[in-house]
């Protein structure tokens, strides 16, 4: 059934309308991760967008499953998916990121950390998250004004207050071997000054476990918006902050993305500034 689109001023209307995007957004996600589930172990082949990105055909199928609904739902918006870019209306103020397999590469090594990613803008702002993780079957939700929950349950951010008893994650980007702002300095320096630096391999997933305080703060660069508007919203519904490396609220176009339990926040914002790049250098030959 098409939705009507138009927000509501009235603010209980408008959380049911935003409720019922987010059903449709975690009926889309879990669509797609019944088609990771059945391409799990079993990929004939997997081919390489450029050196290091890959691509499957659980990539492609997740993304033809998740536009399926919300094309049927939603014919008037836009959308912006890895696989087929940009799609729909884009004069609507209404934007759909989709990330139909986020962790290609954890997938086509049969590492079980990979989620799908589907998030609905407002005017540019990330306002709808629905984040799937198929080998464990979580769901992490939230929009706007309505909290965060993991499997229909709340969820918070971590009480961690020093970097010295935290745990974060990052991810690198495909051109890391390319360019000098690679973030393996950031990877040393916040090593050096935590308990740990995990490297999921998910941004959305990552962006999750801040949401749920399984990991207190993340940060990488050179993302896309399909990977980071949906555990933006999360993150922000658990209580958490995220912003730019700057600390500018206007994430989405820098690429540049710093999310924390909010008490490491600002830590984390001046540390950042602090690093100096590695020596650059191509250390595997490529
Ligand atoms: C990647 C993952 C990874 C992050 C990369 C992303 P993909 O997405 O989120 O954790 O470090 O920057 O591109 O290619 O698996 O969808
Ligand atoms: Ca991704
Ligand atoms: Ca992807």
């Amino acid at each position: 059934m098409t939705q009507s689109t138009e927000l509501s001023s009235n603010s209980s209307t408008r959380q049911d309308q935003l409720s019922s995007f987010l059903d449709i957004a975690t009926e889309a996600a879990c669509a797609g991760g019944a088609v990771l589930k059945f391409y799990w172990g079993n990929l004939q082949e997997v081919e390489e967008k450029r050196p290091g990105d890959l691509v499957t055909i659980a990539d492609k199928e997740s993304e033809a499953a998740v536009l399926a609904i919300l094309q049927r739902h939603f014919p008037d918006h836009g959308i912006l998916a890895e696989e087929s870019g940009v799609l729909g209306n884009s004069e609507s103020r209404y934007l759909w990121a989709i990330d139909p397999l986020d962790g290609t590469t954890n997938f086509a090594h049969q590492y079980p950390f990979s989620s799908v990613s589907i998030a609905l803008l407002i005017d540019g702002i990330p306002a709808v998250g629905a984040v799937y993780d198929p080998f464990r079957d979580e769901i992490f939700r939230a929009a706007t004004g309505l909290g965060a929950t993991r499997n229909r349950q709340p969820i918070h951010v971590s009480k961690t207050l020093e970097l010295s008893r935290s745990l974060l994650v990052t991810g690198f980007a495909y051109d890391r071997t390319l360019v000098e702002d690679n973030n393996y300095a950031e990877f040393c320096h916040f090593t050096h000054l935590t308990q740990g630096v995990r490297r999921g391999g998910s941004a959305a997933m990552d962006l999750a476990y801040v949401a749920c305080g399984r990991l207190d703060g993340y940060w990488e660069r050179g993302l896309s918006l399909w990977d980071l508007a949906a555990g933006v919203v999360i993150v922000r519904e658990a209580g958490g902050v995220v912003t730019a490396y700057n600390g500018s609220d206007h994430i989405p176009k820098s690429g540049r993305l710093l999310a924390t339990n909010g008490h490491l926040h600002q830590q984390m914002i001046d540390e950042l500034a602090l690093v100096q790049p590695l020596p650059f250098k191509f250390p595997f030959g490529r």
